[in-house]
């Protein structure tokens, strides 16, 4: 999820110096990207022929400036020693699996001596598994990271299969063979001096290359392994202990020089445009390796529809604009990003396969959690409205009291707290003060405490008992975007697992599953909307209000929605409950009000059709979002966006995002700024703040 950088020099002498200022100034670039602590791992002193070469690894919880500052104050560095050839790797860790620490921090290290070590942006599934198989094998573990395992695995396996003379790039291929879930990885190895080997699944890797003489291919070809094939976790261990190995074509194809070449390796082009602009993007499951200078792309898995060949692409993008991707602002980025954060959100947790959801941090305290006597909810902003997304599928699936409560309120209020209450506190950076101080509140009346944070590490995940991570990545964007859906998606993965044992849920259980799995496609058809959407900002970007009506499952999209365009276009907005309409907010609708009406088809969709006749009737035309198809609201609207249907309590991650993305178009039209709205922070941590 955060970054890799990765430089290799051959025939093209470099100092230590020189090589950590490339590597630090890489992480630089890769710095917006949020992250948690940073770390490197160069060639040791000492002998630096053709042998082993000794590695050194420097770790660092913070800023890439604490790491630079760590490295200064080494002694014995020799910072002008210079090499002919050098592999160093660096690495930004926004954390998943265990606390923000130097020993959590990457790379990661197969044992003391590092004979292998590797960076690695995402999450391995299956971590605990192979962890299990190499403590039996008598490996011992430092870290509580998932990633310390695929150090540990590839040193196995190249212990296994050495006296065979295994290469590096084959003993990475059967390593990423046993790795479930997503990840870009870089290794680096004491066994090969001066060979780097990367490999992808899920997570963006790049390659850019440079070298003086012209590439005199615009392809690089791509090579398969000649007997691999797929292996499944039964065939797994004995696949691990077996003396057999793969007898692949490594063959090196060189880049077109067969001298002096530079490779950088990113998980981002921002991190290579000041080197190079020949850059080749890596697909899932290619294994990418240099040695002797010469890169060469292998696959993974053999599939018939595979592109043999990946293209040189000359970049290019000034630096500026590549800083965000392809993306004008972080919000953008970050909203775009959603099919992939919530599939983050419910890696390893959600089994499509058996309907089960399993939450690591919080399964030993359900029993306790069954018990209580009511469930409390306490945030603010965003985060409160992901609780109030999910408030009624709480209630329906616990069959319990749900409150849902602003943190702030909650403590003017001194509202009453039982030792039998269990209180969630959500907040994405885990920090806001308001709601670290209702947990405190909390916490001293005996209450259970959970937490659901996006960031390891932070002040409520540490004070709460316990909790889930929503793993969707770093948020940069002042506006939350990404982290709503995840906090959505981890508050029903919460109410999932509290009916798992009610028989008369299943069925509802097993269909809100299904409807998960789902939900990345569906998020992909809405944000194809994007167009549409900017179309109606223009027609919308001159108003001085929007009211965002709507009820049942969809009302926390109007709150949400409207605070998006409050916060983003300094618009008035507001998110009015269409069944409250009558009792005064109907007064507002004339033939200028800019109106829009979430109308879905669900067991309020007759209501809502009712409040939308209520507005048409006060010659209103509202915006509709609706069910994709929808024949009959269709016809009620002169404007609709229409949104894939998914099972009712989800259909609120489908609707937020036409929202998000208009609030994005209409302050981009007002200038303003999308990333830092004035007068706002991206975390109140100020305590006492008269907010
Ligand atoms: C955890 C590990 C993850 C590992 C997984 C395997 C961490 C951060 N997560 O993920 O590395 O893959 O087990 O089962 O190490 N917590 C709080 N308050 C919060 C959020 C979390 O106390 O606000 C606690 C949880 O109770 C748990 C720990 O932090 O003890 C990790 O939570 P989470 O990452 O959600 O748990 P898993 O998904 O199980
Ligand atoms: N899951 C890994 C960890 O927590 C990698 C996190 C990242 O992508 O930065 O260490
Ligand atoms: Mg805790």
């Amino acid at each position: 999820m955060c970054g890799i950088f990765v430089y290799l020099n051959y025939l093209v002498p470099a100092t230590r110096q020189e090589i950590l200022e490339i590597l630090l100034n890489g992480l630089k670039r890769l710095e917006y990207r949020g992250y948690d602590s940073a770390g490197i791992a160069i060639d040791d002193c000492g002998d630096i022929g053709d042998g082993p070469r000794p590695m050194k690894l420097i770790k660092k919880k913070g800023k890439v400036q604490a790491l630079r500052e760590e490295i200064e104050a080494q002694k014995e560095m020799k910072l002008d020693q210079q090499f002919h050839f050098h592999v160093g790797i660096a690495h930004t860790r926004w954390a998943t699996h265990g606390e923000p620490s130097p020993r959590n921090s990457h790379p990661q290290r197969s044992d003391p001596l590092s004979e292998f070590v590797v960076i690695h942006n995402g999450i391995i599934t299956n971590y605990k598994d192979i962890k299990s198989f190499l403590m039996n094998k008598g490996m011992e573990f430092e870290s509580e990271t998932d990633t310390e395992v695929i150090a540990k695995l590839v040193k196995h396996l190249y212990d296994t299969h050495k006296e065979q003379g295994i290469s590096f790039r084959e003993t990475v291929e059967m390593t990423v063979q046993q790795l479930e879930g997503a990840f870009a990885l870089a290794f680096k190895s004491v066994h090969f001096p001066g060979e780097c080997v990367v490999a992808r699944r899920g997570s963006p890797l790049l390659i850019g290359v440079k070298s003086n003489s012209k590439l005199s291919t615009d392809h690089i070809p791509v090579l398969y392994s000649k007997d691999t094939k797929e292996f499944t976790t039964e065939e797994h261990r004995g696949y691990m202990g077996a003396q057999q190995r793969l007898d692949s074509t490594a063959e090196f194809h060189p880049v077109g020089t067969d001298k002096k070449v530079e490779y950088f390796f990113a998980s981002d082009a921002s991190a290579i445009i000041e080197h190079t602009n020949q850059v080749i993007f890596l697909e899932d499951d290619d294994i990418a390796c240099v040695k002797d200078g010469c890169l060469n792309i292998t696959r993974v898995k053999r599939s018939l529809d595979d592109s043999t060949v990946r293209e040189v692409i000359t970049l290019k993008m000034e630096i500026q604009q590549i800083m965000k991707g392809n993306f004008k602002s972080f919000m953008q980025k970050e909203i775009f990003e959603q099919p992939e954060s919530v599939v983050n959100t419910m890696r390893g947790r959600v089994n499509f396969e058996t309907n089960q959801v399993i939450l690591g941090g919080i399964k030993d305290y359900m029993t306790e959690i069954r018990r209580c006597r009511r469930l409390l909810f306490i945030a603010c902003g965003t985060s409160y409205h992901s609780a109030i997304a999910t408030r009624q599928l709480l209630e329906e699936l616990t069959e319990l009291p749900v409150m849902v409560e602003l943190a702030s309120d909650f403590l003017d209020r001194s509202t009453p707290v039982f030792r039998d209450d269990v209180c969630f506190f959500i907040s994405q950076s885990g920090e806001t003060a308001d709601t670290l101080l209702a947990l405190r509140y909390c916490k001293q009346r005996g209450a259970l405490i959970v937490g659901i944070t996006n960031t390891v590490g932070s002040s409520i995940c540490r004070e709460s008992h316990c909790g889930v991570h929503i793993n969707a990545g770093p948020e940069i964007g002042v506006a939350s975007t990404k982290a709503y859906t995840s906090q959505f998606i981890s508050l029903v993965m919460f109410g999932l697992m509290m009916c798992e044992d009610r028989l008369s849920m299943q069925d509802r259980k097993n269909e809100i599953i299904q409807g998960l799995k789902k939900l990345p496609e569906e998020i992909k058809e809405v944000l194809k909307m994007d167009d549409q959407i900017k179309s109606l900002a223009q027609e919308l970007y001159q108003q001085k209000s929007l009211l965002v009506m709507g009820r049942g499952f969809n009302f926390a999209t109007c709150l949400e929605g409207a605070l998006k365009i409050k916060e983003l276009t300094y618009m008035h907005s507001e998110g009015i409950m269409a069944g409250e309409l009558k009792h005064g907010p109907l007064a507002l609708v004339d033939k200028a009000m800019p109106v829009m009406m979430i109308v879905t088809r669900d067991h309020v969709h007759s209501k809502c059709m009712n409040a939308l006749q209520q507005v048409k009737a006060r010659h209103g035309d509202p915006i509709l979002i609706c069910n994709h198809g929808d024949a009959e609201t269709l016809a009620q609207g002169s404007k609709c966006i229409e949104v894939p249907h998914t099972i009712d309590c989800l259909q609120g991650v489908l609707t937020i995002i036409p929202m998000q993305l208009l609030s994005l178009h209409i302050a981009e039209l007002r200038n303003c700024d999308v990333d830092q709205p004035r007068h706002l922070l991206k975390t109140y941590t100020l305590m006492h703040m008269d907010s």
